[in-house]
Order: C-alpha cells, then structure tokens, then sequence
C-alpha cells in the first residue's frame, strides 16, 4: 500500500523572517497529517532550510528545492549535498520544470543528481511533465517516457522505488488550468507502466508518483483518488498554513 504524499514547493517565496512564521502556524498540521497516514511536507528556499527545520523538526518533511551533485568543489553559488545532509534535509526537488527552462536542467544532470542522492540515503522527487506544445501534438507519453528513462540511468534495482516521480504537466503550473482527473490518472498509469519495463512490477507498485500543476482544495481528492496518484506536488496552495490546511482536510474529509 503506497502512502499518500503532499509536498509543497515554495519556490522562490518567502524571506526567513516569512518561513518562520508559516514554521511556527504549522504544528497541527503535521499532527493531521500523521493522524490520517498522510506524508506531507515543503520544499523551501535553501537560505529557509536552517530555520524552518529548526522549528518543524520532523512533523513535517522539509526538503530543497534543488542541489547539486558534486560533494564540494568549485561550482559557485551551489549547494551540496553533504551541506543539506548535515542540516538534516533528506527530500530534494530534482528536475521541477522551472528549473529546466530557465537553468538548463537537462534529465541527464537530473540522473546525476538523483545518483548522488540515493547514495546519501536521501529522497529525489524527480519532476516530468511536458510543454503545451507537446501536449497538443499528442506527444506527451513518449516525452515522459524519455525523461523517465533518462533520469533513472544506472539507477540500481534496490534504489529506484525510493525515487518519487512527480508528474507536472508545465500547461497547468501556476496557470489555474489544471489536467483533468483522467489526463493525471492516464500519465501516472504510463509511468508506472514505464518504471515496471525498465525494474518489474514489484519496484513499480511500490514506487509513489505525484501530481502536481494547480492543485487545489477543490481538486486534490479528485486526483489522489486515482488508482496511479500517489499524492501532489502543489506550489501556490503551500505558501499559507491555512490554504495547505485546507487541502490536506479536503482530502481527508
Ligand atoms: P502550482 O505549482 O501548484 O502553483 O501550479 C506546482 C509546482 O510547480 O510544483
């Protein structure tokens, strides 16, 4: 039985001053989450990781937003693993679609840093999702697939369920246009059907693929109540205790 995952991804919001506020606001809302057997976390700013964690401790999952894959070395304006690590950070967003557009993340440096994580014993949830264009042309499938294939190189048998997917179609991010219930199930359903070619179905009934692209209160149980979605990667409605509330309560309820 896959556990239902929330993760919220801040993005570039919030100050320290802000992430310690929403830190402080959030006690209960780990304490339902674990009452209703729901994993829930935020994925935050590297300069709030230290203060947030502090204060959320492990009542929630508090993860990076990104990283990179070498241990130290000369890369400016980086931050490595071991640092995250030693700070008590487990959970990184690798690969979010934002970061491929304007960074030039490629699913090749995504695998890089998905290997370097599993060695740590450390979580990837490594982002997919395909452009409007894409979508129209009816290419959707073979483009994730390609990400899929990509981002798991070389990832060993025992390794790749830790890995969680988050399927992210960019035409629904941060649009209000989200996929509708069936578009999430028929993609979350392929890549797991992708994951069982490349490892068996043992690895790919284990392994938790997420949702993510304007999820809302008004939506979040339509989609996690879908056979292949394990949970949400949700940006806007993570930003305010109350507005995350609300979305796990409307799952719950
Ligand atoms: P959104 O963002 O929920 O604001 O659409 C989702 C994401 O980019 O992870």
């Amino acid at each position: 039985m896959r556990r239902k995952l929330l993760l919220g991804n801040w993005k570039m919001n919030k100050t320290p001053s802000q992430a310690i506020e929403f830190a402080k606001a959030s006690k209960d809302l780990g304490k339902l989450a674990r009452s209703n057997k729901v994993d829930m976390g935020v994925c935050v700013p590297y300069i709030d990781l230290v203060p947030v964690k502090k204060i959320i401790k492990n009542s929630l999952i508090v993860g990076a937003e990104n990283c990179h894959y070498e241990d130290h070395g000369a890369f400016t304006g980086e931050v490595s693993i071991p640092m995250l690590k030693e700070i008590g950070i487990n959970w990184v967003i690798i690969g979010h679609s934002e970061r491929r557009t304007y960074d030039g993340e490629t699913s090749e440096k995504c695998n890089k840093k998905i290997l370097a994580l599993l060695k740590n014993g450390m979580v990837p949830v490594y982002c997919c999702g395909e452009s409007l264009e894409t979508y129209n042309e009816g290419k959707t499938k073979e483009f994730v697939k390609e990400q899929i294939i990509a981002g798991f190189k070389d990832v060993a048998y025992e390794d790749a369920s830790k890995v969680v997917i988050a399927y992210e179609p960019i035409w629904a991010i941060g649009t209000g246009k989200n996929a509708s219930e069936e578009i999430a199930e028929d993609i979350c359903k392929f890549i797991r059907t992708t994951i069982k070619s490349l490892y068996d179905v043992k690895v790919a009934n284990k392994v938790r693929i997420l949702y993510g692209g304007s999820v809302k209160p008004a939506s979040v149980k339509g989609y996690l109540s879908q056979k292949d979605v394990d949970g949400a990667l949700v940006g806007g409605a993570s930003l305010e205790v109350e507005s995350y509330k609300e979305l796990l309560t409307s799952y719950i309820d």
